[in-house]
């Protein structure tokens, strides 16, 4: 059940690992929907903390320094203030973003920590892991590479084969090696502490089932969990890098980071409440306060079982209302990857379409993976732009204010009689900031975002219909008592906007020439703008229009950027392989290498492999089958120079005898590439 009339509201949104930028898959799978339901509160005048930060300890961080050369310290210095940047520049209104790498968070967490451990809650345990004698440390899951004993990838995890995605444990692994030193680690004794879910199993089962309302996939992930059976976890790890376990013997080992992130969500939140003078345990301990967490799909698991159960040990903590965690975002037809660089990141994308925050938030928030996954394409971003936001949103916009400044001198005019399609409208109007707010409510942003445009589709209508720039010429009056309600329209839109649209929002609270105490408890009303007042300046120039028409040049250059992303990915992946055998001159010499030409190339019949080829070798020419059909169809080869292995012996292939071998080398795709000389060499050249 869901707490009904909450005093207050706590909501959280993931702390992301700082190591590496945001991409767009992060903002509409859990940024944008925590933002657009934390604004609609604030404009129903809920008491609200927006919490969020980054995650800055685990493995993730420790692999990434590696890889960058890096300290783990220098890469979470660098990527909290980039993110920390990008979500303020694209309008995530949090109230505070900090970094678990603050004292306050390390305090928090170990005082967590140890009120367990005093309580008894935890289990001692000494378990066998792998250990790397080298490089004198206990190895992390991703640490271990080995084959897979599934589908033979020799580069498996020690978590996971990401060949076949089998979720395996390192001792499953076989011949595994240490990326840290590439040494064969041992098994090596180990005391951590576990949370023993499975005791806890009974407990955590009634929390869930008492919310039946949770979105489907996190319901349904939650009770696959439960029914596998709830194993004891390990909240304690052997490495370097990490909150200081606060025990006395507990040298070289860390909180695990899943026990440290997420009480990180009420240090941040100490640190926000000491700095506006609040009292942070109202946000965390008070039952009537409604705490809800926003996340990605792969975290359901961390904020639905694991951290509920963390909280009910402990015993002072309210537990979340709910978890809206949505589905992944594709990308032009792929997965999102931020190993192959195929992702649109934020902070680029806000460097390079400037001041076009809010069409990403609306094209997100339009195709956000709410209930299934979703797909980001920049046709698509173009199309919604086009012909939605500009097409029907700023259209609705423009035309009620230009036509006031045009036929009403800039002043909302005076409200007449009204007609019974007048009234109809408002009574239309008055519905939508309940119908738009029940939707975020209940944290269906698509469905919110259709209303939101019904209402200026609803505008569009009511113009069009009414034609005011037809009646000013006969019955001004009747004129100016549409351009009342289209102007009502529009302010309206000014408040229910704003969550998803914060910056068109704020350039229309400008043009109305209104200020921010319009918000949702006053929405849906027809007299917002009171006669005569004075809209703001008359729009000048395109520059003063809500959107702006996204060209074909624009979109095209994302695309060839992400295509140029793919290619160098895939220079960079290509392994070169290893240099076979050395051998001498000798060997090499008896070799005939020469240069011909191909005059002839037909398919052989009953191979869909074999070319048949006769070559001018400069002495009457010869004929040599070669594997390329799958390659080069015959007409594109004759003509061609190619190099071949003149005194390899005779064979016959499919009934043909073959005189020879030509030389290919293979492309990045696979794909073969004849090997011609730089220059025209006469038939029958030798390469020496
Ligand atoms: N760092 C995790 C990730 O990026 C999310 C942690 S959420 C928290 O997937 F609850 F632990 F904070
Ligand atoms: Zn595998």
């Amino acid at each position: 059940m869901s707490l009904e009339n909450p005093q207050r509201y706590t909501v959280t949104a993931a702390l992301i690992y700082a190591n590496g930028p945001i991409h767009i898959g992060h903002i509409a799978g859990c940024y944008l929907p925590a933002d657009i339901y934390v604004r609609y509160l604030r404009s129903t005048g809920k008491d609200v903390a927006f919490i969020s930060g980054t995650d800055e300890h685990g493995v993730p961080i420790t692999i990434k320094a590696k890889k960058e050369g890096i300290t783990p310290k220098e890469v979470v210095d660098k990527y909290y203030g980039q993110i920390k940047q990008a979500f303020s520049d694209f309008g995530i209104s949090f109230d505070i973003y900090s970094r678990t790498s603050n004292q306050i968070h390390h305090e928090t967490s170990q005082e967590f920590f140890t009120k367990l451990y005093e309580k008894g809650d935890f289990i001692e345990e000494v378990t066998e892991q792998y250990y790397d004698e080298v490089a004198g440390q206990f190895l992390a899951d991703r640490y271990i590479v080995g084959t897979c004993p599934v589908c033979g990838n020799p580069n498996a995890y020690g978590d996971q084969c990401e060949r076949c995605g089998t979720a395996l444990s390192p001792t499953e692994l076989i011949e595994p090696h240490s990326t840290l030193s590439g040494s064969k680690p041992v098994m090596r004794s180990t005391k951590n502490w576990f949370l023993p879910l499975d005791r806890m199993q009974p407990e955590i089962e009634n929390y869930v089932n008492s919310h039946p309302e949770w979105k489907t996939n996190v319901f349904g992930q939650c009770q696959s969990w439960l029914k596998e059976g709830l194993r004891p976890r390990a909240m304690t790890r052997d490495l370097d890098w990490g909150i200081k376990v606060p025990l006395p013997n507990a040298e070289g080992k860390v909180l695990y980071v899943w026990f440290d992130a997420p009480i990180g969500y009420i240090s941040m939140t100490k640190e926000w409440a000491a700095e506006q003078g609040r009292d942070w345990e109202l946000y965390w301990r008070d039952e009537h306060t409604k705490l809800v967490h926003f996340i990605g799909k792969d975290n359901i698991v961390f904020h639905c079982i694991i951290f509920p159960a963390m909280l009910m040990a402990e015993g002072s903590f309210i537990l979340a209302d709910n978890v809206p965690a949505n589905e992944f975002m594709n990308l032009e037809g792929d997965k999102i990857s931020t190993s192959r660089n195929w992702a649109v990141w934020l902070h680029e994308y806000l460097d390079e379409l400037p001041g076009k925050q809010d069409v990403l938030r609306y094209v997100l928030a339009a195709n956000a993976p709410e209930t299934k996954d979703s797909e980001f394409t920049w046709k698509d971003f173009q199309a919604r732009n086009n012909s939605e936001l500009v097409g029907i949103l700023g259209n609705f916009i423009n035309r009620a204010v230009v036509l006031t400044h045009k036929m009403a001198d800039g002043h909302v005019p005076l409200l007449g009689e009204l007609t019974a399609y007048d009234q109809q409208v408002l009574d239309e109007l008055a519905q939508f900031p309940d119908r738009i707010g029940q939707s975020i409510g209940n944290y269906k942003f698509r469905e919110a975002l259709v209303s939101l445009m019904d209402l200026a589709r609803l505008g569009n209508k009511y113009l069009a219909e009414t034609e005011p720039w037809k009646a000013i010429k006969t019955d001004p009056q009747r004129a100016h008592t549409i351009l009342n309600i289209a102007l009502q329209i529009t302010a309206n839109l000014s408040i229910v906007c704003e969550p998803f649209l914060p910056f068109t929002a704020e350039k229309l609270r400008t043009q109305l020439n209104i200020t921010d105490h319009f918000n949702w408890t006053n929405a849906g009303r027809a007299d917002l703008l009171v006669e005569g007042h004075a809209l703001g300046k008359a729009p000048a120039g395109p520059e003063d229009l809500m959107f702006a028409k996204i060209e074909d040049d624009e979109i095209n250059k994302q695309i060839q950027k992400l295509l140029n992303a793919k290619r160098m990915n895939e220079l960079e992946v290509k392994t070169v392989p290893e240099l076979r055998s050395e051998i001498t001159y000798d060997d090499f010499a008896k070799m005939d290498i020469r240069i011909g030409t191909i005059t002839e190339a037909e398919r052989v019949p009953k191979s869909d492999k074999l070319l048949k080829l006769k070559v001018d070798d400069g002495v009457g020419g010869r004929q040599i089958l070669s594997g390329i059909a799958k390659h080069f169809a015959p007409e594109e080869i004759i003509g061609k120079q190619v190099t071949f292995l003149a005194n390899l012996a005779p064979r016959k292939m499919m009934g043909f005898e073959s005189q020879g071998m030509i030389l290919m080398a293979e492309d990045r795709d696979g794909k073969l590439a004849l090997i011609a000389p730089g220059d025209a060499v006469w038939n029958g050249g030798t390469v020496s």
